[in-house]
């Protein structure tokens, strides 16, 4: 795909010098190609099943920037609809979530079951003459839908492969991770912001050990992250010792490598309840084999859903223009726990991120500032730096297949990701993608 400037994306992307053109960040073009060629296309977080447990149960949530409604019909099945009436495409529903037993469009009544199917219209007689064709005027249903492990998926695209194909070994670790902590649930509601950043800045973010030392000094200052001791600090962020691991169609993990014998020779126990979030342990080695037994990283399920490194928390970075993000933070907790370890848990979440949360504060500023300055055309000349560390850093494949790079802190999840980005968009259908991506393991830096 071409755009009036007659590049092709992955122009915009120079992975052997390590730069990144920031006009991806602000083009509206690029921006709308985005909603198509990587949103309507890839498999979409939608909910967790706790969200939605009985037939009629709905949250709303976005595919791109259009709305969609994650329901169960009467037979309990998963539903995904896209929230507009095939009449003048009013949203049929207003609520962010509950439960209803059809959706009715306020604008002119047309009324649609939970499976989708439009099952009233008023006038049906009167003005259409029994001679609508009920069946074809149903709401846009997902082309697919599928839960893993509890936590649902929708795509629009018929030729996406299955979720589990999609997600691969590197997009399913932060999922197991979450699932292997007991019986799990969402704690009720979403934490729901706005960020004054282009989407791509915010996933960039999550691969980045660079800025916790300067940006969140506050933090550290304050004893808010966990640094009470130096030891701790030294095996949490030694720059180091990284390891990233290379996914599949762009999902990543990316972060510090701590041996478990490092864990245990420093010793946890102050950090009390959640201790057991940081450990990744035998759920992860058995997935991944030797790759992710050190694995402290950060996961990110393309396009946009971050798993945090505890485990604990998952955002949803949802496009809102190239300006714009709205970030959402879904809090998961064993449902055997007793309450007041849930409550802790649920306090926790929201001290980090979120709109109170101190750590987004810090980094949202500075994505904010970062997305500003790619709008102007003086600094659109000049490309960003993912330079740290390329090329150095020994690949490796487990013998699950799945290839991992250990080296000193670096930029190659962030690379991957705009490696992909530029894959996705510039290929024509999901078979175009399948044949021309960067096959894993190796990447090319
Ligand atoms: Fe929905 Fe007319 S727009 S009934
Ligand atoms: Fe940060």
């Amino acid at each position: 795909m071409l755009l009036t400037s007659g590049k092709p994306f992955h122009d915009y992307v120079d992975v052997e010098n390590a730069t990144v053109d920031r006009t991806i960040f602000s083009d509206q073009a690029i921006y709308d190609a985005e909603l198509e060629r990587i949103f309507a296309r890839a498999w979409n977080f939608m909910c967790h099943e706790s969200q939605i447990p009985r037939p009629g149960d709905f949250l709303l949530n976005f595919i791109g920037e259009e709305s969609v409604i994650a329901t169960r019909d009467k037979k309990g099945e998963l539903q995904v609809l896209l929230n507009s009436c095939r009449h003048r495409g009013n949203a049929v529903c207003r609520a962010e979530q509950g439960n209803a037993r059809s959706f009715l469009c306020t604008y002119h009544g047309w009324t649609y079951g939970l499976d989708g199917k439009l099952i009233g219209v008023p006038g049906y007689k009167d003005f259409y003459h029994e001679q609508l064709d009920k069946s074809q005027w149903g709401l846009v249903s997902a082309a697919k839908v599928a839960s893993y492990k509890g936590w649902v998926f929708a795509t629009m695209d018929p030729e996406a492969p299955d979720l589990e194909e999609y997600l691969g070994p590197v997009g399913r670790i932060g999922i197991d991770l979450c699932a292997s902590r007991g019986d799990m649930i969402a704690v009720e509601g979403v934490q729901k912001n706005i960020i004054g950043c282009n989407w791509k800045l915010a996933v960039d973010n999550l691969f980045d050990y660079y800025h916790v030392a300067i940006t969140h000094a506050s933090a550290f200052m304050t004893e808010f992250m966990p640094g009470r001791n130096a030891a701790r600090r030294a095996a949490g962020q030694n720059p180091m010792n990284h390891r990233v691991l290379l996914g599949d169609y762009g999902h990543a993990i990316g972060g510090p490598k701590v041996p478990q014998e490092e864990w245990d020779a420093i010793g946890l126990e102050d950090t009390g309840p959640i201790n057991e979030e940081w450990r990744k342990g035998p759920v992860a080695q058995e997935a991944l084999g030797e790759a992710a037994s050190a694995l402290r990283g950060q996961p990110n399920i393309w396009p946009n859903l971050w798993l945090t490194g505890g485990g604990s928390q998952f955002s949803l970075r949802l496009p809102k223009g190239p300006h714009a993000t709205e970030i959402w933070w879904f809090t998961f907790v064993d449902k055997n726990q007793p309450p007041e370890m849930q409550a802790l848990r649920a306090k926790l979440s929201t001290r980090a991120f979120g709109p109170a949360g101190m750590l987004e504060q810090e980094d949202g500023e500075n994505w904010d500032q970062s997305t500003r300055a790619t709008r102007g055309p003086i600094a659109r000349r000049y490309p960003l730096n993912y330079q740290m560390n390329l090329r150095r850093g020994e690949p490796t494949i487990t013998e699950q297949g799945v290839p991992y790079i250990d080296a000193a802190i670096n930029e190659h999840g962030q690379l991957w990701t705009y490696l992909a980005w530029a894959e996705w968009m510039d290929a024509e259908s999901w078979a175009d993608l399948k044949a021309n991506r960067t096959p894993t393991p190796r990447a090319p830096f």
